[in-house]
Formats: structure tokens, sequence, C-alpha cells
């Protein structure tokens, strides 16, 4: 133990012991080295009620050019004891002031937890988490969230409030930046590496933090894609869908819950005893702790579902829920329940006893300071190497979306005209939810990062417009630059805040004029190469777009190192390799589009799909713009057909599925192996594809490898009638590159 912690567990240990003046040595000494449940029992015993209370309350400190603030009634209530944690506070600074006053002024000195949103990055910003998902890069997702932990741990922080495991299919929902995409296999195993590599394998290290699964759940599935909107959805939807990302947080460790805004089938989660106590307790055995989203209990009024916020604080303790962020609730509310006989104070034990259980595991009682190390600060936040593997990640993530004619890669001997409102952006290059990363600050913009590989007078550059707005006076220039040029890359996109929480958008088109600045650049050098570069946070309808460029880059926001991944992939020091993790629609009226969608008694017909009294449209296809799964590179793979190691297997058996691929283009690549199964047959319908694993390999140009996927009965289950089941009957299969496939194979369950 090191001088600080000793000093602060002996003070922690004096505060504790000083209440009871006839604990005995014998009794401290039994307290050093007993297990900390009992050591939770222990100082349980000698909290008052409002002092467990306490524990359930969190509150919000904000932020000022000087530092973190906190409001003259936080720090009182900090005082008398009645705060478990704190969010929105940061810098070893801000958090050791705090936790001094929490570990040396209260009756107890018990710690505070201080939680921030890492989301994607704390300082060192990566991509926006839709984009690490089209990275299909599990090591590479885990590296950057280990990543994110060191750095936010290295500033006080002991909790991120991610990952957001939402599913979500409705591009106009702005949370959609947030997540792992459309998909349950992708966005479970990505839920995975996150919580592993916030939390890594010891929560008492200094560089860990708590990983929390939110929003439980079904937030992504909002009505009309409007934040917080209604949710109703069925007991298959619920199961097979929303809630097995959730289940694998649970399955790795994760060590916090957050609840949804929304309702569900008419019940707020926040109020939600069947999601919280039947689902997430009970079935799943999730023994660590659940913090509600921000002021969640007190809108169940709102909601029309409690009666006041009293009724609320009671209905959110009953469902399970253990810590109020800022509805000052429980602070409010609680003990006059119990008095009143309405909440049983066992629940409260039982919340307290939980968030005081994940302390200890912090290690926060042996060291409240473990995370106030300013030499740590100023060693880690940015660390050379930290931004470097955000470089890769950025490469990683973007997706080539169109590539006619080899536009791409640019080569350096040609004079590239750089156009529009993104090319210098170093603002929204980051992101929406991007931590604590600075804005116009160490963010390398795409002009900064394509200097890497261009003489300055090798670039021409044109803002052409802004990212919203009706201005085209800078057309002209930019036309002027693009006649110049040999090849144009246009960087367009939407603003950083145009996606995220409460940024639903009812178009999903490009913002402002950036469209028009394409075609009257199109027309004006018909016969040039038009590189379009995206940053965007959510699919957008791009079926204009696609006309007329000649290539498509889609970028999301690619981070602080943004600008370098991108001109790496530009320049092909980076041959892209990313997938679309969520469908890209034609049109807004195509939503909910998704790759797993069921058949219907009238599918259309491939060789006819405008057939009349079919499932179609009559002004569109069916299909989207680009599909789940897909994304180009500047090689070509070739697939195999696929090997089936049986053409039946038993319920014990497991089937070996193989491909071989072939690299039959001129660079050397990566590609990200898809295998997809369709259950033909079910007691409930079956969606049409659905992903049951992916590979991401490397191939040398003309290497071939050969793939397999092992399927067992397992990853054919699927919930029905109050348990999951698996059905015997006949199963296609498929590997590719991309959703986008008829399937030829199938093998027979039985
Ligand atoms: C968001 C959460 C977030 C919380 C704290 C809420 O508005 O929905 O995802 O963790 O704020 O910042």
């Amino acid at each position: 133990m090191n001088k600080l912690s000793l000093v602060s567990f002996v003070l922690l240990m004096a505060t504790v012991f000083s209440c009871k003046s006839d604990i005995n040595q014998n009794e401290k000494d039994k307290f050093k080295t007993s297990s900390i449940e009992s050591k939770v029992d222990s100082l349980m015993r000698l909290m008052t009620l409002e002092e467990k209370i306490g524990q359930t309350v969190m509150y919000s400190g904000g932020w000022s050019v000087t530092g973190p603030v906190v409001s003259s009634d936080n720090l009182k209530y900090i005082k008398e004891g009645n705060v478990g944690a704190m969010l929105n506070v940061y810098s070893v600074k801000g958090t050791r002031d705090l936790q001094k006053i929490a570990v040396e002024q209260t009756r107890l000195g018990i710690p505070l937890l201080f939680g921030y949103d890492v989301i994607h990055g704390f300082k060192t910003i990566f991509p926006i988490n839709l984009g690490l998902a089209a990275s299909w890069d599990l090591k590479d997702i885990e590296k950057g969230s280990r990543i994110a932990a060191t750095e936010a741990s290295a500033e006080g922080i002991h909790w991120t409030f991610a990952p957001m495991v939402d599913i979500a299919r409705d591009p106009r929902w702005g949370r959609i930046s947030e997540g792992a995409g459309e998909d349950v296999y992708l966005g479970s195993e990505i839920t995975k590496a996150y919580v592993k590599g916030f939390q890594g394998n010891d929560l008492s290290k200094h560089n860990t933090i708590l990983a929390c699964a939110k929003h439980f759940v079904g937030y992504g599935a909002a009505q009309a894609g409007r934040d917080y909107h209604t949710v109703n959805m069925g007991m298959d939807e619920l199961r097979n869908v929303y809630l097995p990302p959730f289940k694998a947080a649970v399955d790795s460790g994760v060590e916090t819950f957050m609840t949804a805004f929304n309702e569900i089938n008419g019940v707020p989660a926040t109020g939600n005893k069947f999601i919280f106590r039947d689902i997430l307790r009970d079935e799943w055995g999730f023994n660590g702790f659940v913090v509600t989203d921000y002021t969640a209990i007190n809108e169940m009024v709102e909601h029309g579902f409690a009666e006041n916020e009293k009724h609320a604080t009671e209905l959110a303790i009953k469902a399970g829920i253990d810590q109020d962020m800022m509805s000052s609730a429980n602070r409010l509310y609680l003990k006059e329940l119990v008095d009143e006989g309405k909440v049983d104070v066992a629940l409260i034990n039982e919340a307290c006893r939980r968030i005081l259980l994940t302390k200890y595991k912090l290690g926060l009682f042996d060291d409240p300071y473990k995370y106030c190390d300013e030499q740590r600060e100023k060693e880690t936040i940015y660390k050379p190497e930290f931004l470097e593997a955000a470089r890769k990640s950025a490469a990683m993530s973007s997706v080539l979306l169109k590539n006619e004619e080899r536009t791409l890669p640019l080569n350096k001997n040609q004079t590239i005209a750089l156009i529009g409102p993104l090319v210098k952006d170093k603002e929204n290059i980051i992101g929406n939810w991007a931590g604590a990363g600075d804005r116009n600050g160490k963010a390398i913009s795409v002009y900064q990062g394509i200097q890497e590989y261009l003489k300055d007078s090798k670039i021409l550059f044109a803002k052409g417009c802004e990212i919203e707005g009706e201005d085209r006076k800078g057309f002209a220039k930019a036309i002027n630059m693009a006649k110049k040029a040999d090849k144009i890359v246009m960087v367009l996109g939407e603003d950083y805040d145009m996606s995220g929480e409460a940024a639903s958008r009812t178009d999903i088109k490009l913002p402002g004029v950036q469209t028009e600045l394409i075609k009257a650049i199109r027309s004006a050098v018909p016969n040039k190469k038009i590189i379009l570069v995206l940053m965007n946070g959510r699919p957008l309808d791009l079926s204009e777009e696609d006309t007329l460029a000649d290539a498509i880059l889609e970028t999301w926001f690619p981070g602080t190192s943004g600008g370098f991944g991108i001109a790496d992939v530009l320049f092909g020091m980076y041959n892209p390799s990313g997938k679309l993790p969520v469908t890209f629609p034609r049109n807004i009226g195509q939503i909910p589009i998704y790759y797993n969608m069921k058949n219907t008694g009238r599918p259309i017909p491939s060789d006819n799909p405008k057939e009349d009294y079919k499932s179609n449209y009559i002004d569109v296809p069916n299909t989207p713009l680009y599909p789940f799964g897909y994304g180009l590179s500047y090689t070509t793979f070739e697939y195999s057909k696929i090997k089936l190691s049986s053409e039946t297997i038993s319920f014990s058996d497991i089937l070996t599925a193989s491909v071989t691929i072939t690299n039959t283009g001129d660079y050397d690549g990566h590609e990200v192996v898809q295998c997809y199964i369709h259950d033909k047959v079910g007691s409930i319908t079956r969606p049409v594809k659905e992903l049951k694993g992916f590979q991401k390999i490397f191939l040398k140009k003309g290497e071939s490898k050969t793939i397999s996927f092992e399927i067992s009965a397992k990853d054919l289950e699927f919930y029905n009638n109050q348990k999951f089941t698996v059905e015997p009957g006949i199963f296609e299969i498929a590997i590719k590159g991309t959703s986008d496939f008829d399937f030829v194979a199938s093998f027979k369950l039985e």
C-alpha cells in the first residue's frame, strides 16, 4: 500500500470506527482482512438510513474555463453524506477536491464515485461508435476503449456511462451515432469488446473504469426516430433483437446498467419491474448496480405513470433501480416513503449495498485518491501512441461505398482540389459525445492529413459553402478550383450536433446546399473524377450523391486523428476494409429498413420486383442504396462455393462451413468475412437472414485462405413462448463479404 493509500485507509477506518468507540483492536484487524462483502456489511451497520439513501444519489458538476464547478447546494449535500456519486466532474484537481470533502468531512468518510460519458474516447477521440462498428474489428474497439479508460482514469474518472448497446434501425434517431448499428450479433460482440476495454481484467487497478450498459431497454426503437419517444414492441422483438446486447454485457461482467428514458409497452423503463427485476436480476443474475438516466425518475410523472415525484421515487426503487441521476427524488422522498411504510427499508439496503460493493471493487476504500495523480494525468493525456491508435481506427472505420474506374486511391503527382465545409474542420471531426476532447484543438483536419501526402503546391482549396444555410457565394471559387485540378475531393456532411442526443432529423439528406455544390461542380467539370468524403453521424440518403460522385468514402466523424486516417485511406496507405453496420436507405420513406427483416406472405419475386400485390413500393425498389455488411476495397476478393461438413446435423453436432477467399486484385487488404443463416420455417417467423459470425482477415494480393465457421444448435436458437428454443428443420447458410446475396446452400437440423 503506498503512502497516500495508507493514510487514507487509516483515515477512513478512523472515521468509520470513531462512531463506535467500543470497537476493539481485534475487530479492527478482522475488518482489514475480511471479504469486501463483509466489509460492506460492517460499514452498513454503522450507517443511518439517510446515509444509505445518500449513496443512491448522484449529482452533476459543471465545467467552466478554470475547471469543474459544483453548486453550493451539491457541496452541502456531499458534506452531509447525502451524495454517493458525481457526474461531469473530472481532472485530478477537481475530483481530488471533492473526494477530500467526502472522505474527510463526512461522518463515515465514504468516497464518491465519479462518472462521465466516455463514449468514443476521453481526450484522444476515436471515430464515433457507429464508425467504430464499421471496422468490425473487435480488438481495435477493445484497444480504443482501453485507451479511453486509461485517459479518463488519469483525470479522476471511475466510471463511464458506456457502452450504449441499443440496437438502432432508424437513421432519423440522432443517437444511432452512439451505438453499433442495426445487428444483434455484431452489436453483442462489440458490446463485449467495449466492456473488456473499459473494465480490463482487474477493476482495482488505477487505469480501469466501470462500464455501464445503456439504455435498458428499447431506446433505439423510439417511434418515428424521435428521441425519448414511445416504444411498443412484442416479446419476439424484445427478446430476439433488443435484449441480446445487454445480455452480452452481463456475460462480459459489466458492473452497471442505466435505465432508458422511454416507456416500453406502457411502462417507463425507469419504473419497469419486469425488465429490471424479472429479466436483469432474476433471469440474468446481474449483481452490479443500476443508475437511472438523467432525471428519469421525475420524468415518470410526465409519462403519466406516476402521480407525482414521490410516487415516481417509490416506483423506481421498487422496480430495482439503485441510483438516482439528477432527479433529487431519492434524496427528497425515500426516507418519507420508508417512514410511511410504502417502501421497505430492505430495498434501500439492497441498493446501497450494491453501490458500496462497487466502490470496494474499485479499491476506493483502500485509496480514495488512487485516480488522482497529477504526474500520471500529465503523462497520459494525448500520448503519441494513443493518437496513432486513433489514426488507425479512423482508417479502419472508413467505408468505401463507391469507387468507379479506380478513382481511388489518389497518387501524389496530381493536383487535388479540396472542396467543402469540412475540409479544414477541426470542430465537427471529433463528432458528438466527444468526451473531454478539445474541439478546434488537437484534432487533425482532412486538409492537414492530405498535406502529409501532397506538396502544398498541389493542393487547391475552396470551402464552397457552409454545412447548413443557403449561401452559394462560395460556389464560383470552388468551381474555379475544380477546373484547375486533376481530381476533386469534396469533404461534406453533417454538423456534429446534428446527431447524438436530442438530434433527430426528419430529413436525412446532406444539409444546406452541399448537394447543390456537388451538382454545380459536376456540371462544370463533367469529365473529372469527384471523390466524396463524408462525415456524418447516421446513414444518410445519398441517392443523388451516388449518381454524381465517382467515389464515395464514408468516414463518419473520425476523431482526433481523423484527418490523418482519412488521408491514409485516400492515398492507399490503408486499403479500406470497413463494412456498413447499418443499412443506408434510398430515401427516408423506406425506414425502417434493415437486412434481417421478415419475408412477409407476399415477398417480391427477384425476376419481377415490381409485380402487383407484392410487398413493394410503386416508386422505389425495396432494396437499400447500400446494404448492411457492404463496403468496397481497393482490391477484389473472390469467394469459392461454400463447403459444409455435413448436410444434416443433430442437436449436439457442430457444423463446419467453409469457403476459400482469394485476393484477386492489385492490393493487399483486409476482408470482413460474414456468415449468415436463414431458418426457413419457425414456430414464429424468422428473419430472412441473420449474421451468425464474422472474421476479419488479411490477404496479400494473390493470396488465398480457407475460412471456417462452426455452427451449433445454440447459434440457431430464438425466443418464443417464454423460452429459448431451437427447432429442427432446414437452414440456409452463406459466407460472403456483404449481406446482399441469395442463399444457395442449406443444411438440416434433426
Ligand atoms: C443520456 C445518457 C448520459 C447521461 C449523462 C443523458 O441525457 O441519455 O446517455 O449518460 O445523460 O450525461
